[in-house]
């Protein structure tokens, strides 16, 4: 909660943000969306509309093109029975003048009772809600989370019967820019699920998504396609268009895959989640990138996978396969309207108690210390994209991070999540700076504490190396 702001609300800025029982509570309410306003010729589709929202508002301020999420946050206020305002084009709006997003949000809180939020940067998001008085939505933040479609994903897996704990999902395309997929592999990871990693080259997973599965989430995905990977590159074909590549179906690279791993032996691929070149996201716009295809799914394991995309696909997705049962984007893009149904109406306390009580609880507090830091003193996120690096809204973020401990510890920007793996803490009154590895306990007091990114950037600010430790005898 805001501490200026005594009105109990949260923001959804991250799929993380979350708890699993409050994604479950949500599913439960989408259903009854469904069920009691579903056109009863489309199952997917809601018809109706009731009344539980009159009187509210939902603006979408949305600084990066959409079409699916803004039309179906827009539909489901408008099917609970509220109303929407949109700023969809920054060249129509005050940015073209210049304006910060920290600003356009403190404008907009008084606009509207719930703001959705798409941005290029990575971290505004939770940087918007710092300066907004009402809940704030993540409509997609560069390429950090869209925590929203992973909803969607989700619920879709279960619509399709398929069992969330149980889940094994392989996942192809620009792992690295897609912020889509880093939603929605922290949640599958979260509900237990085996992850297969399948991406076009040189598209990994980002390093700290990486190491968030493996450290924080217990998931170790497998990775058959990658650049430190032998094995990667031939999973691929070139196919008949210059620069696509096609990814095999044979000699069944998925199926030497699972045999590796006994325990996946015997598991069919219950979803293979395909995504676009981010080309927005990319200086090189010009590389290979593969599709899938009927023949890709040919194989046994992928017999009853659900075939899913968050779309708009452009050519990595054969259109030919559209008709096949196992495709359910289409579907996938229906759900987007109960499901944020569902989420506007939790945060709005719209609903009925017993889906309401877990979402008053609140926002899932990091259980790692924040450490703000004025930002003209101190080390800034290292990440080109994030938000605090914005030529106008950098001027309103301070530089927010949590520290990772661990064997070896990570600094973790509070806005994009990106970690910094090589920094020195600083004593504030002393003056001194030492590598953060080389201490035996990381400070717990934030007032003390300064973290720098580099020695030049301690020594420009006056901050010494701190004399070596003596070792304590008994
Ligand atoms: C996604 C996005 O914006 O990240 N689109 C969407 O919301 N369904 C995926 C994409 O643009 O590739």
């Amino acid at each position: 909660m805001d501490k200026k702001n005594p009105r109990r609300f949260r923001h959804l800025t991250s799929i993380n943000d979350l708890r699993i029982d409050e994604i479950e509570a949500l599913f439960s309410l989408a259903d009854r969306y469904l069920h009691e306003l579903g056109d009863p010729h489309t199952p997917y589709r809601i018809g109706q509309s009731i009344q539980v929202a009159s009187g509210s508002i939902l603006a979408t301020l949305f600084y990066e093109p959409s079409t699916r999420t803004r039309l179906s946050f827009e539909t489901a206020m408008i099917r609970l029975g509220g109303k929407s305002i949109s700023s969809a084009d920054p060249a129509t709006s005050s940015a073209a003048k210049g304006e910060s997003l920290a600003d356009t949000v403190r404008v907009a809180s008084n606009y509207a009772d719930v703001l959705v939020i798409r941005h290029p940067r990575d971290g505004a998001a939770r940087f918007a809600s710092d300066f907004a008085s009402v809940p704030v939505i993540n409509g997609g933040d560069g390429a950090h989370e869209h925590p929203t479609q992973t909803l969607c994903d989700l619920f879709t897996l279960k619509k399709e019967n398929k069992n969330l704990n149980e889940l094994n999902v392989a996942i192809s395309g620009d792992l690295k820019g897609s912020r889509t997929i880093h939603s929605f592999v922290y949640a599958l990871a979260r509900f237990g699920a085996g992850v297969t990693l399948l991406p076009a080259h040189g598209m990994d997973l980002p390093e700290h998504v990486y190491w968030r599965l493996l450290h924080e989430y217990k998931c170790s995905p497998d990775r058959p396609v990658g650049n430190a990977d032998p094995e990667v590159d031939a999973l691929y074909v070139t196919a008949d268009q210059p620069h696509q590549l096609a990814l095999i179906a044979e000699p069944d690279a998925i199926d030497d895959l699972l045999k590796k791993d006994p325990k996946r032996t015997k598991k069919a691929i219950d979803a293979v989640y395909v995504t676009r070149f981010q080309k927005e996201r990319w200086v090189d716009k010009d590389q290979d990138y593969p599709t899938v295809d009927a023949n890709f799914l040919k194989g046994k394991e992928f017999l009853h996978s659900s075939v899913m995309h968050p779309l708009p696909r452009v050519g990595e997705l054969d259109v030919a396969f559209d008709d096949d049962p196992r495709a359910v984007y289409f579907r996938q893009a229906a759900y987007g309207v109960p499901i944020r149904m569902a989420l506007t109406s939790l945060l709005l306390s719209l609903s009925q108690k017993e889906v309401l009580e877990p979402f008053e609880t609140g926002f899932r507090p990091s259980h790692h210390i924040l450490y703000e830091q004025p930002r003209e003193v101190g080390g800034q996120c290292t990440n080109p994209n994030c938000i605090v690096h914005d030529p106008l809204d950098g001027k309103y973020a301070l530089n927010k991070f949590h520290i990772i401990d661990g064997k070896v510890p990570r600094l973790r920007c509070h806005y994009c999540e990106n970690d910094i793996e090589t920094f020195f803490v600083a004593n504030r009154r002393q003056k001194t700076y030492e590598l953060a590895v080389q201490r035996h306990q990381l400070p717990k007091n934030p007032s003390d504490t300064i973290f720098f990114t580099s020695e030049k950037n301690a020594q420009d600010v006056g901050y010494v190396p701190r004399a070596p430790r003596r070792a304590t005898h008994s």
